[in-house]
């Protein structure tokens, strides 16, 4: 952590990588949830959602990482943050909720309630990065 606070550019840094972890998550959890809702019917779901998903979870590794090194730089601000606490258990609540969709095989059935599991999903990652960049202001 003293190195990052040697470093004027270093947190700019990992705010850049963190946005970037955002961009490929969402972006490839819309390309999937586009398939679920019956766009792009011609291409086979299951090949596009194993890609997609490849993808949007290095995504969500990346901004894990860099998220946890921006934490360990205040700690104490973020602890007592409480929209930095409502972030993490929405984090906690899109990963049961991608468990659930996953669980009862929605990516074979593609019907009503993956549809409605995936619209729930796009929601909760949309409410995270509200809370992401509102941590600033509280
Ligand atoms: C374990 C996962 C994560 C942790 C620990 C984490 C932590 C953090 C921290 C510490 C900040 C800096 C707050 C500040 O200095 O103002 C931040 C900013 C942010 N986070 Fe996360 N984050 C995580 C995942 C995510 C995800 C998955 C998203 C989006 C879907 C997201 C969206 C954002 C946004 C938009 C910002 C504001 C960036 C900026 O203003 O430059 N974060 N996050």
């Amino acid at each position: 952590m003293a190195a990052l606070a040697a470093h004027a550019w270093a947190y700019p840094m990992l705010e850049v990588l963190h946005l970037l972890g955002v961009a490929l998550l969402l972006g490839n959890l819309v390309l999937l949830e586009l398939r679920v809702f019956g766009l792009g019917a011609a291409l086979p779901a299951e090949p596009l959602a194993r890609l997609s998903l490849t993808l949007a979870s290095a995504g969500f590794v990346l901004a894990a990482v860099s998220g946890l090194t921006m934490f360990g730089t205040m700690p104490q601000e973020l602890l007592a943050n409480r929209v930095f606490t409502v972030k993490m258990l929405l984090i906690m609540l899109a990963g049961c909720n991608a468990g659930w969709f996953h669980g009862r095989r929605s990516l074979q059935k593609l019907d009503a309630t993956a549809r409605a599991l995936m619209g729930v999903s796009t929601v909760i990652w949309l409410l995270v990065l509200t809370c992401g960049r509102w941590i600033a202001y509280v």
